[in-house]
């Protein structure tokens, strides 16, 4: 390829509209120039939940202006941009047309080929990004809202999986026990607040699968056990969950991280174990956990594996990771991007399919 190539990234799958410009030259990391976001979670916050047709409309009202800003902030005009790339899955089917009619609607106009990237994908290469980026082969922990994956990595499209949910992610284990404790939506960052200045052996709570023979992970339990232990509590106290002792609540909180996070754990070294791979790859939203971080940090030192993270404020869903994405698939030559604006976009798409 050789020479420089600008990409620009477009996220929509869920509740954040992401907008990023990466630039790649040669067959060096990609950089980013510049990205945007929107996050819509306080509209939704009404609601206790994502409504997707909000959403949708929400990112039309968001992408264009977000996308001059991009433009704006890497001092470029949209004459320099060489592909465009949206998510074209998973995610919620409405949220996604919108980034890929306005991705495609951008290619057409400017005569300049269009890519299609998988979410989870984006998620997996974030890190290449930070000023610490991994380097092929790793272990891939994949953790978001939606998706809780542990992943062999050999380069780009090459990915294998080696375990996964079998029913709720761990975002959803935080985000629910979060709602039932009535600490609101998404629940996951307000529950690790709050689990900071709680007790983590305070409760005993299942850890699901923990010493199963295979890298699956099952976290439906859990919320269950947490909404057993919380109304027994309120019950006791003859009072509602939410109005426990902030004390209690906390401790709740901080039992509940330290069994999301141990099952988390374990499982990552079980899978570099069996892999005998000496690299960490963690992305997606709950790789922002900081509990979960430091005993990944701490165990890995411990195994002399490597750790690699996405720089916090791309550990959520953004457009820098959309951009990476698609840039990395390009340099890697395993996609080339199309001058065919005929999108369609997949709202269950499994990540070993691509
Ligand atoms: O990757 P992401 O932004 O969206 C999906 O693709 O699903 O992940 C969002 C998830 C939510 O479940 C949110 O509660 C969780 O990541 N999350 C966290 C933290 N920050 C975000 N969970 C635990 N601790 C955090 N600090
Ligand atoms: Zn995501």
């Amino acid at each position: 390829m050789g020479n420089m190539l600008k990409v620009l990234g477009i996220e929509s799958s869920c509740d954040e509209t992401g907008v990023a410009l990466v630039e790649v030259c040669g067959s060096a990391l990609p950089v980013l120039l510049a990205h945007a976001l929107y996050s819509q979670i306080e509209m939704h916050q009404a609601y206790g939940g994502v409504v997707p047709e909000l959403a949708s409309r929400d990112h039309i009202r968001r992408v264009l202006p977000l996308t001059q800003q991009v433009l704006q902030e890497s001092g470029r005009s949209l004459q320099d941009v060489d592909v465009v790339a949206f998510t074209r899955g998973p995610g919620l089917a409405g949220a996604l047309l919108v980034g890929a009619g306005v991705a495609c609607a951008l290619g057409a106009a400017l005569h300049k080929p269009v890519l299609g990237v998988h979410h989870l994908e984006g998620h997996l290469l974030s890190p290449f990004l930070s000023a610490d980026p991994p380097e092929f082969p790793f272990v891939a922990l994949l953790v978001s809202g939606g998706h809780t994956q542990l992943m062999r990595v050999d380069g780009v499209g090459r990915y294998q999986i080696l375990g996964e949910t079998i029913d709720d992610a761990a975002g959803e284990a935080f985000d629910k026990s979060a709602k039932l404790l009535g600490l609101g939506y998404p629940g996951g960052p307000a529950l690790a607040k709050l689990a900071q200045v709680g007790d983590a052996t305070a409760f005993k709570l299942p850890r699901p699968l923990l010493h199963s023979d295979n890298l699956d992970f099952s976290f439906a339990g859990l919320k269950t056990a947490v909404m057993m232990q919380a109304k027994k509590l309120a019950t006791a106290q003859g009072c509602v969950v939410e109005a426990l002792a902030p004390t209690v609540l906390a401790d709740l909180a901080a039992s509940t991280q330290a069994a999301i996070v141990e099952v988390l754990v374990k499982k990552s070294l079980a899978a570099l174990r069996q892999t005998q791979l000496k690299r960490l790859v963690v992305a997606g939203g709950v790789g922002a956990n900081r509990s979960l971080r430091e005993q990944l940090n701490a165990e890995c030192a411990k195994r002399e594996v490597r750790v690699h993270y996405p720089e916090l404020h791309l550990c959520t869903d953004n457009g820098a990771m959309i951009a990476l994405a698609a840039a990395m698939r390009l340099q890697s030559g395993v996609q080339s991007a199309s001058m065919v604006y005929a999108f369609d976009v997949k709202p269950r798409w499994p990540l070993d399919m691509l």
